[in-house]
């Protein structure tokens, strides 16, 4: 069975989640390539496909959602499951929390998992400093690798019930 695990990133925090994810899914015998979403070609080749991103003004970053747009009605035919990471603390008034609430069901997604992020302040540039200094959210790594691993426990399981029924 081949697996995918691509991922929209811009600073690293999503992209080590992505690299955890596909890492435990190969431990247990699967055959997966990991990916930043903008270097995947096609998902034909793959019989299930995890696709994830960061969150940055209440979208997903635009490969994550572009893969996901262009190659939908492949991905309809997939196991799939998306997840996100952000920080719910850097969420403008009004702003939509997270663009990729639809993505789950456009694509019959088993699952839409959100995860905490981190945010490193001296990686940020300018205008995005002044975002998260007008927030004044709390800063650091927030991410749950525990809940991240537990999760990809429940695809591991799904996969299995798929690769042997
Ligand atoms: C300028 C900026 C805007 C952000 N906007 C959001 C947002 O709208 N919603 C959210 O949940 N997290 C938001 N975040 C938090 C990021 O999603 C979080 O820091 C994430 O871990 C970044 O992942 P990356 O290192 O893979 O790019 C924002 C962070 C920054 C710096």
């Amino acid at each position: 069975m081949k697996v995918l695990v691509a991922v929209g990133s811009k600073y690293g925090a999503t992209r080590e989640v992505a690299k955890r994810i596909a890492e435990q899914i190969s431990e247990r015998g699967f055959d997966v390539d990991f990916s930043d979403a903008c270097d995947v070609q096609g998902v034909h080749y793959y019989d299930a496909v995890i696709l994830g991103s960061a969150v940055y003004g209440g979208l997903w970053r635009r490969d994550a959602s572009g893969l996901l747009r262009e190659f939908v009605e492949e991905l309809r035919v997939k196991d799939v499951w998306l997840f996100s990471v952000g920080m719910e603390t850097v969420v403008k008034p009004g702003q939509p929390l997270d663009e990729s609430d639809g993505f789950a069901s456009l694509v019959g997604a088993h699952d839409h998992a959100r995860f905490p992020g981190a945010l490193d302040f001296d990686k940020l540039n300018v205008g995005e400093k002044a975002l998260i200094t007008a927030l004044n959210p709390p800063r650091g790594d927030f991410r749950d690798f525990e809940g991240v691993r537990d999760w990809t426990a429940g695809i591991i399981t799904r996969l299995e019930e798929l690769a042997f029924a």
